[in-house]
């Protein structure tokens, strides 16, 4: 593989990380043109050089993924289920027309790419080094119709917690007017433009306080679909709910690793359309006695209140619930290799 290293490294960030403010040294980049992805290669990450008339700008053919590196107390650097995210990547490209890649070859690369930027892995607690990869359209044309030519590359930065509250309980805005995605579209795939559309609720919602939205079915505006940038799961005494599948939900990798955990602590785990007025009256009687999120940028985020039809309903005590934080520390446990992974879930590179 070409690599071409950068000339001096680049400050390493202080401080508070926050999410996907600094981004290291080098990228990987891998092209598509005349009917074949071209080899990957490592660059110096710098800005690209794009044609106002690309594709991607006008029309949204474009996809990403979202994984993370962790650096274990051994020294030795973990990644997360990584395959799965290539796998679900191509699921994606297909959904928008983008020729299918080489799963192995971009894994090969982003191991060259880790390795060359292993410095960058943060080992305070609570941190970890973040993957993006992104494929986009870049033939220059206004026309519309799938791309000839697509641009394949990775980015990473290293990451803390991707709430400005930490890993605290977040507040969520229940969405009433909006949806983020129908049955038929394209919500269940990481589609650059389901976040596009995302926006403009997200910013009402925080506007009015809340950290996130909390999405409804796009038909009945009745069942609950998925968070901002997290799936949602409901604690009803010894059993854990989470809507189904159902095509217009992203199917979160964090997601289904908690749904596997779950059940092999014995969990029962129910994944079925939910109704928000099942939730509210859950809420209020206490039978729902927690509600938290899973993303890869989320980890398990605690769900304190959230807002439906003009009220705010408090669940449990409002702060993070013992359910939400024995998962998180479960799941980062595996990540950062302290927890045994039974599962084989973590990688060692
Ligand atoms: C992730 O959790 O990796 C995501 O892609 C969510 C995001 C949009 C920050």
């Amino acid at each position: 593989m070409k690599i071409k290293k950068i000339a001096k490294p680049k400050t390493k960030p202080q401080g508070v990380l926050g999410f996907g403010k600094y981004f290291t040294d080098h990228m990987v980049v891998m092209e598509y043109d005349n009917g074949k992805w071209e080899d990957p290669q490592i660059m110096p990450y710098a800005p690209l050089s794009l044609d106002p008339s690309t594709c991607v700008f006008h029309y949204a053919q474009g996809i990403f993924e979202g994984l993370k590196a962790y650096k274990a107390e051994d020294g030795s650097v973990r990644l997360f289920r990584p395959r799965d995210n290539f796998r679900r990547m191509n699921d994606s490209a297909s959904r928008v027309c983008i020729p299918s890649f080489d799963e192995n070859k971009i894994y090969d690369a982003l191991i060259e790419l880790i390795k060359l930027d292993v410095d960058w892995i943060p080992s305070e607690q609570g941190t970890s080094l973040y993957i993006r990869p992104s494929i986009i359209a870049i033939d220059n044309t206004l026309g519309v119709h799938p791309s000839h030519k697509y641009l394949f590359f990775i980015i990473m930065c290293p990451v803390g917690a991707y709430y400005a509250s930490g890993f605290g309980a977040i507040k969520l805005f229940v969405e009433e007017q909006y949806i983020r995605a129908a049955k038929g579209g394209t919500g269940g795939h990481k589609v650059i433009g389901n976040y596009a559309a995302s926006l403009k609720a997200a910013s009402n919602a925080t506007a009015r306080g809340y950290a996130q939205v909390m999405w409804l079915d796009a038909k009945e505006h009745k069942y609950i679909e998925e968070v901002g940038s997290m799936n949602i799961f409901f604690v009803f005494g010894n059993e854990l709910i989470t809507p189904a599948l159902s095509g217009s939900i992203l199917p979160g990798i964090t997601r289904l690793s908690v749904i596997e955990l779950a059940k092999s602590k014995g969990w029962k785990v129910t994944e079925r359309p939910i109704s928000i007025d099942e939730v509210v009256k859950g809420v209020s009687s206490g039978k729902c006695s927690e509600i938290f999120g899973t993303g890869t940028a989320a980890v398990i985020s605690p769900v304190g209140a959230f807002l439906y039809n003009g009220k705010e309903h408090i669940v449990g005590d409002s702060k993070t619930g013992k359910v939400a934080s024995s998962f998180f520390d479960e799941l980062t446990g595996i990540q950062t290799g302290k927890i045994t992974d039974k599962f084989g879930w973590s990688i060692k590179i």
